[in-house]
């Protein structure tokens, strides 16, 4: 890092799901270049082995919204400011429309929609006196184009997406200098994908399958989705709003 500037230098940020995956490979990230990363999941055992990397931990359900406010309350406490926001947090439960139970869908939307609703405005509580900030919010190559047996996860998806273009036009518009962004990762090797191979009648050929579908001819690695988090966390993206970034080996070129 010598002889550079770090991207996140002087930022605080707060990522969700950070116990995990794409969530994990962002606070490393952002910890790399100079953010204070508070990281925040419902997993202690895995929030636990973030230490070195993480500022602050901080046990958190995202569909609890009187924790919302502790938790945003307690990283301007300890930070000063919080700068950015990544809704990392999310569950894909599989089931087609036919088989998908309502508790399951209720359950999905819970996570992935209302605790990035939450999150968002949470957020702009804090930092729309304050500044400004960045905000990206974690939806999927699913909340673009259908998956016939994820019928919960895409509405949710796409409910995501839409979420964050309408609060990035409202913040604009207000003129608090908070930007909101979508990024939309296809199958990346995390625990999330490890347990959707590993719980089918044929993990081998799934795995292929997956890996099939980009025209990469492969599986994305979380540090590349934490790649495209960090451009849009950083000032480098200072005009960009409203976006939703592709990271999905070229899926939905097609
Ligand atoms: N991995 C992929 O291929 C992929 C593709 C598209 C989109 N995504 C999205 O990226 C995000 C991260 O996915 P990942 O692959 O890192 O998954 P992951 O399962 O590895 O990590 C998700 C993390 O979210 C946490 N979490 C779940 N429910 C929570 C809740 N109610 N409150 C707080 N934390 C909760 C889990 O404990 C876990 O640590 C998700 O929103 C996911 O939908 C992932």
């Amino acid at each position: 890092m010598e002889g550079r500037q770090r991207r996140l230098a002087g930022k605080a940020a707060l990522i969700t799901g950070a116990a995990s995956g794409i969530g994990r490979a962002a606070v490393a990230l952002f910890h790399a270049e100079g953010a204070k990363v508070a990281a925040s999941d419902r997993n202690a055992a895995g929030l636990a082995e973030l230490k070195g990397v993480a500022d602050l931990v901080l046990a958190h359900d995202v569909t609890d919204e009187a924790r919302w406010r502790e938790v945003v309350d307690s990283v301007v406490a300890a930070f000063g400011r919080l700068d950015i926001l990544v809704n990392s947090a999310g569950i894909a439960l599989k089931g087609n429309i036919e088989t998908a139970t309502l508790e399951d869908f209720r359950r999905t939307e819970a996570v992935n929609v209302e605790g990035t609703f939450l999150g968002c405005r949470e957020a702009i509580r804090v930092m729309k006196g304050a500044g400004g900030g960045s905000i990206v919010n974690l939806s999927s190559v699913a909340g673009i184009v259908g998956d016939a047996q994820s019928a919960a996860y895409c509405a949710s998806k796409g409910a995501v997406r839409l979420l964050t273009k309408s609060a990035a036009l409202h913040c604009g518009r207000a003129g608090y200098n908070i930007r909101l962004n979508s990024v939309h990762p296809s199958f990346a090797d995390t625990p999330m994908v490890q347990e959707l191979i590993a719980s089918s009648k044929n993990p081998e050929r799934v795995r292929e399958g997956l890996m099939r579908a980009a025209p990469l001819g492969r599986l994305g690695r979380p540090e590349e989705v934490a790649n495209a988090i960090l451009y849009l966390a950083s000032d480098e993206s200072s005009f960009t709003t409203g976006i939703e970034l592709m990271v999905d080996g070229g899926l939905t070129a097609q």
